[in-house]
């Protein structure tokens, strides 16, 4: 199994890590959480340089963590799409320019692939097929894995991620940047039975409703629509009740439309990736209904939801071990649908 260096700088967290044999050596993840919070969301400028300066104390770090030295690594990998062009840029480059330095394979990455990945790092014996049900900032999707670089896109949503649901909900709250950990924490104590929200069905033209497919824009207006009607009387508004209500139709909609497409396609296991897999209520949910069917169900590690470079070297490894490797041209995209992954990689 090969020892790869891998780099993320997607977005807001600069981070650095080593992994070997679907172990992780080490991992730094810096957060820009804290700059960016005063503006209520990530401002890219501001990311790009926060990355710049911090990249490369993240790999002296990665490197002094792990105990590892340069001679033992076989490759290195850093995250080239989708992302904020100008955040992309810096890890790919550190990356690419490592790669030169030290005469190494290099590997650019897709971002969500890491994430699919990420599940690796519970259980490392993990193998394609299997469905992931990715739910981060960007995305919602859930995809039939069939193999490394192979990847179909079965369901998705129509507008809104989940991750940006929480966020906005968030925001409407008055609960700050980013809104998922605060809803998570804020459900705990709410009920979550207290107001009935809308599902978001995806009506289709024959009767009836998509089975995979979601939408969050009609959930995210009813609560904005909850929130101003107790902000018009004279009750203070339930800030819990109000969260958690949010959080566990987010949780039944997802759950509802992994297992039933999960069922369809024969596939016995579904491993969640993204930032969104960190949620309590839809870990509940996703496992009570997995036990049911007889399926498995696999999250990362907690601290491996949201974004790291672990995740980035799981994938890079899959890559690697195949013989792909990629252009020291390659460039950063701010799109890249998954199912174009394999343009990355030159084969051996
Ligand atoms: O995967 P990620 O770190 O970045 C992207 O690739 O987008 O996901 C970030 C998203 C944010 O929208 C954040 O609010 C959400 O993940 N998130 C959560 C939780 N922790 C992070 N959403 C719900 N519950 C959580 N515990
Ligand atoms: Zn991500």
């Amino acid at each position: 199994m090969p020892t790869l260096l891998a780099i993320e700088t997607s977005c807001d967290e600069t981070s650095v890590a080593i992994v070997r044999n679907r172990q992780v050596l080490s991992s730094i993840v810096s957060s820009q959480i804290a700059v960016h919070q005063p503006y209520g969301g990530v401002v890219p400028e501001v990311a790009s340089r926060q990355h710049v300066e911090t990249v490369n104390w993240a790999i002296a770090q990665s490197l002094e963590q792990g105990q590892i030295t340069w001679a033992e690594i076989d490759g290195i990998a850093a995250t080239c799409a989708p992302g904020l062009v100008g955040a992309l840029l810096i890890g790919l480059t550190a990356g690419k320019t490592l790669a030169m330095l030290y005469q190494k394979p290099f590997l650019g990455v897709h971002h969500l692939e890491g994430h699919i990945y990420a599940s690796y790092l519970t259980d490392p014996s993990l193998q394609p097929p299997f469905l992931c049900l990715l739910v981060s900032g960007g995305h919602t999707s859930l995809i039939y894995v069939k193999e490394c670089g192979y990847y179909e896109i079965l369901g998705q949503t129509r507008d809104d991620a989940a991750g940006e649901a929480f966020d906005k909900v968030a925001r409407m709250l008055n609960l700050g940047y980013p809104g998922g950990p605060v809803i998570d924490r804020l459900s705990q104590t709410g009920n979550a039975q207290a107001f009935a929200l809308p599902e978001g069905q995806i009506s289709l033209p024959t009767g009836g409703y998509h089975r995979y497919d979601t939408s969050f824009s009609g959930l995210k207006t009813a609560v904005l629509r909850l929130t101003q009607q107790f902000q018009q009387s004279e009750h203070p508004l339930p800030i819990p009740d109000i969260a958690a209500s949010f959080q566990e139709t987010v949780a039944k909609a997802l759950t509802k439309r992994a297992v039933a497409c999960a069922l369809d396609y024969g596939l016995t296991t579904i491993a969640i990736g993204g930032g969104v897999a960190a949620n309590s209520t839809l870990r509940q949910h996703l496992q009570a209904a997995a036990a049911k069917h007889s399926l498995r169900v696999l999250f990362p590690p907690l601290k491996f939801c949201t974004d790291n470079a672990a995740m980035i070297a799981c994938a890079a490894a899959e890559h690697f071990q195949r013989g792909h490797t990629s252009p020291l041209t390659l460039g950063a995209q701010s799109r890249m649908a998954i199912s174009d992954v394999m343009k990355l990689y030159d084969a051996a």
